[in-house]
C-alpha cells in the first residue's frame, strides 16, 4: 500500500494520465498545494481558517505569481464564491472545512470536468448529500484507509484509475 495520502496517489495517477493546467482546491496544505504550484499553470486554493491562511497561503503567494489564495471564512463560503463566478477548472479537489465538503463537491459539478474528494470514508461530512448530475461516473478509491472519491466526465481518468497498476506508480 502507498505511504503517501490517498488523495495524493489519486491525483498522481489523474496527473500522469491527463493533462491539468488549472485547478481549484478547497483546503490550502502542505503536501497538495505546492503538487498543484509545481505542475498548474493556475492554482486558486481556497483556506477557511484565518491563521492558517496567513500562515501558509499568503506565504506561497508571494513566491509563486501563479497561486491565487482566498480566504473565505465560514463552511458555505467556499461553494457560495464558487457559485457567483463563471470559473472552469480542469480540477477541483474538495478536501477543505468540514462542514463544507459535500457543498464545495455540488457546486464543483457546474465548473469542472473532474472532482477529487478527500476523506469520503467519513460519514461526518454527510456525502449522501451530493447530487450527482447525469453523465458523471464515480470512482471510489478505497485500497488506503482514508478514501478518496473521485467524480469524472472524463473516459480517461477513469481508466487511469481503475487500471490494475502499483498504487504509487
Ligand atoms: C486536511 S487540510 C487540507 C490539506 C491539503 N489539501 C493538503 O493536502 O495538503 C483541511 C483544510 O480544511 C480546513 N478546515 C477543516 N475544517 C475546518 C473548519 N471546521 N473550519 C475552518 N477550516 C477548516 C483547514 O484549515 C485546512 O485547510
Amino acid at each position: 500500500m502507498s505511504k503517501q495520502p490517498s488523495h495524493m496517489t489519486i491525483l498522481r495517477k489523474i496527473f500522469k494520465a491527463i493533462d491539468i493546467d488549472t485547478v481549484l482546491e478547497f483546503g490550502t496544505g502542505l503536501i497538495s498545494t505546492p503538487f498543484f504550484i509545481d505542475r498548474c499553470k493556475s492554482v486558486v486554493s481556497v483556506e477557511q481558517q484565518d491563521r492558517r491562511f496567513h500562515q501558509m497561503a499568503q506565504v506561497l503567494h508571494e513566491e509563486y505569481q501563479h497561486l491565487l489564495p482566498l480566504l473565505l471564512l465560514g463552511p458555505g463560503r467556499g461553494s457560495e464564491w464558487l457559485a457567483s463566478a463563471d470559473d472552469v477548472y480542469d480540477l477541483v479537489l474538495v478536501d477543505g472545512h468540514s462542514q463544507a465538503r459535500y457543498r464545495d463537491v455540488n457546486e464543483a459539478f457546474s465548473h469542472t470536468e473532474i472532482i477529487v474528494a478527500h476523506d469520503t470514508e467519513d460519514k461526518r461530512y454527510s456525502w449522501e448529500k451530493i447530487v450527482v448530475p447525469e453523465g458523471w461516473q464515480i470512482v471510489e478509491c478505497t485500497a488506503a484507509p482514508i478514501h478518496t472519491t473521485v467524480w469524472t466526465k472524463r473516459a480517461e481518468v477513469v481508466d487511469a484509475l481503475t487500471a490494475k497498476k502499483k498504487e504509487n506508480e
